[in-house]
């Protein structure tokens, strides 16, 4: 969808979106036009109960005296209370009911009010954000038109500062593009988004002065990678490990990177430990972790942010075959230490240790974050609204707490006591990649995954099994891919590298 900013003017025509705050309270504009119709959007409001309560909204089709044809209300709650992340959720209410009203384009007015902490060019350029991002669609495969899909294709964010909207834009334009790049990553099928094809797309960050380099299945033999490769081999598909590096901030004294690590299964059928076959079409969405990586790596080489960090993820398909890898077999991973594979649905972990393993050798991060759809546990424990947060250092624990506060993709800390490792000591290897029973699911998955993190590394596994796929909207994500991440990790990177 496109955004546009324009000088903020009593609407005359089309369709406008316009904010009221508690009480029914209209800001400028909003006031000039009621007065302007003889008071016909103060009659909707009384006559439609509208109180200007956040999220309400209230419909009101050709007001008189001008050829507008709808006049959406959309209620704030209290302008003092308003924030980034509240002016994202109105920008998503905004887009949520032109689109229920099949509109093709849109004016949301960014009005005054008094008391408001937002410049009128943040609550704009936060509006654009949670429209546009509440506007993704993804229709390449529809070849038919149909009245559903009229698409909302622009929305123009009045605002009295349209150049400083557009300042504060250029950073969320950029993250709106690497959410959307995350959700066309997820929702495109495991039969046209395989290992190489993910590996192809993430070539193109090269244009935004990201350093991509690709492993191949030689390459990661050769690197020991048996766990990886353990996975893939069922798979007549070969994997790859892509880094992407984007150093923003060369001046930094410290080089280190920050390390975002995604499982990137493209499709998880469980291998030989197979799926039952209701609701296995989903499993296409077993990259999640890397699509919010590579994301937000988009993100930040985009907006050029001031931050070194780099992306890796491990691409493979897991496939039960005559090649597959059987419950039982024993592999070596690159940090030597060997895997007792009980159950091939547990495959995750296994990339991810080698992946982990491997951005610790080859970039020495200051810290490791990894994404993954690491268990059907975690959605169990916190559904859709929050991912789980793994960590073996509070420091790096609360600012990804933090930054998952300020956009909305929220947190929840669980435990990683020693008191589960047990579960996991193999019995003809070093570890188990499955836990004798269903208890703890998540907490055993991040504890598998901890092994094969370097004494002294702060490393976080967020597990988004749960926030990567949605089947109702929220605020602002379209039921479908999420792209749930790309959010959270900009923002925890910038605040990081900005000191904060
Ligand atoms: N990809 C799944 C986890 C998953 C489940 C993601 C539901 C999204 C929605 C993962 O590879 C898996 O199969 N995990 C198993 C682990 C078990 C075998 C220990 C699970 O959660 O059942
Ligand atoms: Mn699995
Ligand atoms: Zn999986």
């Amino acid at each position: 969808m496109k955004i546009t900013f324009a000088p903020a003017q009593i609407p005359t025509q089309g369709h406008a979106v316009i904010p009221v705050a508690l009480g029914q309270k209209l800001g400028e504009l909003g006031a000039k036009l009621d007065k302007k119709t003889g008071g016909a959007l103060k009659k909707a409001m009384t006559a439609g109960n509208f109180t200007g309560k956040k999220d309400e909204a209230l419909s009101v089709v050709a007001p008189p005296r001008t050829k507008i044809g709808r006049v959406i209300l959309l209620g704030i709650g209290k302008p003092e209370e308003l924030t980034e992340a509240s002016a994202q959720n109105l920008g998503g209410g905004a887009a949520s009911a032109l689109i229920g009203v099949k509109a093709a384009q849109g004016a949301v007015i960014a009005d005054i009010f008094k008391g408001g902490k937002l410049s009128p060019a943040e609550f704009a350029a936060n509006l654009a954000f949670g429209a546009r991002l509440r506007g993704y669609r993804f229709d390449k495969y529809k070849t038919k038109k149909t009245p559903d899909s009229a698409a909302l294709k622009g929305c123009a964010v009045e605002t009295v500062d349209v150049p400083g909207a557009r300042r504060a834009w250029a950073a969320l334009d950029a993250v709106a593009e690497g959410v959307e790049l995350a959700r066309d990553l997820v929702t495109e099928p495991a039969n046209t988004l395989t290992p190489l094809s993910f590996a192809e797309r993430c070539k193109e960050l090269a244009e935004l002065g990201v350093k991509v380099e690709i492993l191949d299945e030689k390459a990661m033999g050769k690197l020991g990678m048996g766990a990886l490769l353990g996975v893939a081999q069922g798979s007549a598909l070969p994997p790859r490990l892509v880094t992407m590096l984007y150093k923003g901030d060369p001046a930094a004294k410290d080089q280190s990177p920050v390390a975002l690590v995604g499982k990137g299964v493209t499709f998880d059928s469980g291998g030989i430990s197979i799926k039952p076959s209701g609701g296995m079409e989903e499993m296409k969405y077993d990259m999640a972790g890397a699509a919010a990586v590579t994301g937000a790596i988009h993100a930040l080489a985009k907006s050029k942010a001031k931050a070194n960090v780099v992306g890796l993820i491990g691409l493979v398909e897991n496939m039960p075959s005559g090649t597959a890898q059987r419950p039982g077999d024993i592999v070596t991973s690159m940090s030597g230490q060997t895997i007792e594979v009980h159950n091939t649905d547990a495959e995750g972990r296994l990339v991810l240790a080698d992946v982990v393993w491997y951005a610790q050798e080859q970039f020495k991060p200051s810290a490791v974050v990894d994404l993954a759809t690491l268990t059907g546990a975690i959605l169990v424990a916190l559904g859709h609204e929050y991912a789980g947060l793994f960590s073996n250092d509070d420091g790096l624990a609360g600012q990804l707490s933090a930054a998952g506060a300020a956009t909305g993709e929220k947190l929840w800390r669980l435990p990683i006591d020693e008191v589960y490792d047990r579960e996991i000591n193999g019995d003809a290897g070093d570890i188990k990649n499955i836990s004798g029973g269903r208890e703890a699911g998540s907490i055993i998955g991040a504890k598998f995954i901890q092994r094969f993190v370097k004494k002294g590394v702060a490393w976080a596994h967020l597990d988004i099994a749960g926030t990567a796929w949605i089947k109702k909207p929220l605020a602002t994500v379209p039921k479908g891919a999420t792209g749930y991440g790309v959010r959270l990790l900009y923002q925890y990177v910038t605040a990081r590298s900005a000191g904060a």
